[in-house]
């Protein structure tokens, strides 16, 4: 099993960046049981050997992507999202005033929960954002997360988890045993597919990037490539939120952070 699961780590670090620690072997190989289903491998060993093939490009996605973490819930921390309306947006309309337009990028953004509680935050700002045009991007790499994103269908313990209670009531609609969330918030997100290992220009600029809880996974020489990427996407006094008290190191040491205005990493 050692040798199949250097082989994944492997895959798993090519296709996503993450950088898997050896004690997550039962972890993956729990995760890998659906893919062994759907393709009829008998065990990991077999799909290891499926994944050696040069042609089985799509594959070797499948698995990085069904190894990948999804956790996320709504609010998650709490604090980034009070940054976000206390002081991030004010900050912004009044720097974009003549614009009236602000770019939103939640990178990595998993299921969805994290643009959808900026959504909801728009949302309750009301009559303040008439004759503004506010996007959020929200991107992940992996095909499953992105696929209930788009969906924004939540089960009773997801909507528990972070999101007050007149908020679902307000935001959601009951769905089954689930709750949808109301195109009200829905339509304020764009839903792409985007590896944060790729080139991210075609993305355009952003006022605010989120980027939380997945650089985590990835190793310090990736850190500083996916966040020189990121900066680049920045425009002029760009707000970084990370997930952390303080600033990614590679953050810290790049040039971009003085010539981007505001920086702000310390949510
Ligand atoms: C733990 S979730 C975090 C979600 C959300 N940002 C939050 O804080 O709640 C990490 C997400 O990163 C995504 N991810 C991992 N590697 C990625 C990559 N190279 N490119 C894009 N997304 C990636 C995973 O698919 C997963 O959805």
């Amino acid at each position: 099993m050692a040798h199949e699961f250097k082989l994944l780590r492997r895959i798993l670090k090519e296709r996503s960046g993450i950088d898997l620690n050896e004690d997550k072997m039962d972890l993956v190989e729990a995760k890998l049981r659906p893919i062994l289903k759907e393709y009829d491998f008998p065990s990991i060993a077999h799909l290891t050997l499926a994944l050696m093939k040069p042609d089985n490009d799509h594959l070797r996605s499948r698995v990085a992507q069904t190894i990948a973490v999804l956790e996320s819930y709504f609010f998650r921390d709490k604090a980034p999202f009070a940054y976000f309306t206390e002081t991030m947006l004010p900050r912004l309309m009044e720097r974009r005033a003549a614009s009236r337009r602000i770019r939103i990028w939640c990178a990595a953004s998993s299921t969805g929960q994290e643009p959808y509680s900026l959504a909801m935050l728009l949302s309750e700002e009301g009559r303040k954002l008439d004759g503004w045009n506010v996007e959020i991007v929200a991107t992940d790499f992996s095909e499953e997360a992105l696929r209930k994103a788009r969906a924004g269908l939540y089960s009773q313990f997801e909507v528990q988890r972070g999101l007050p209670v007149s908020m679902l009531v307000k935001f959601f609609n009951k769905s089954g045993n689930g709750w949808q969330i109301k195109p009200e918030a829905r339509d304020r997100v764009a839903f792409r597919e985007h590896n944060l290992l790729n080139d991210c220009q075609e993305l355009g600029r952003f006022d605010i990037i989120f980027c939380r809880n997945v650089l985590i996974y990835f190793d310090e020489q990736l850190k500083t490539a996916v966040l020189g990427r990121l900066a680049r996407s920045w425009r002029r006094m760009a707000i970084w939120c990370s997930a952390r008290r303080r600033a990614p190191p590679a953050c810290r040491r790049t040039s971009w952070r003085c010539r981007s205005g505001i920086m702000a990493c310390s949510v």
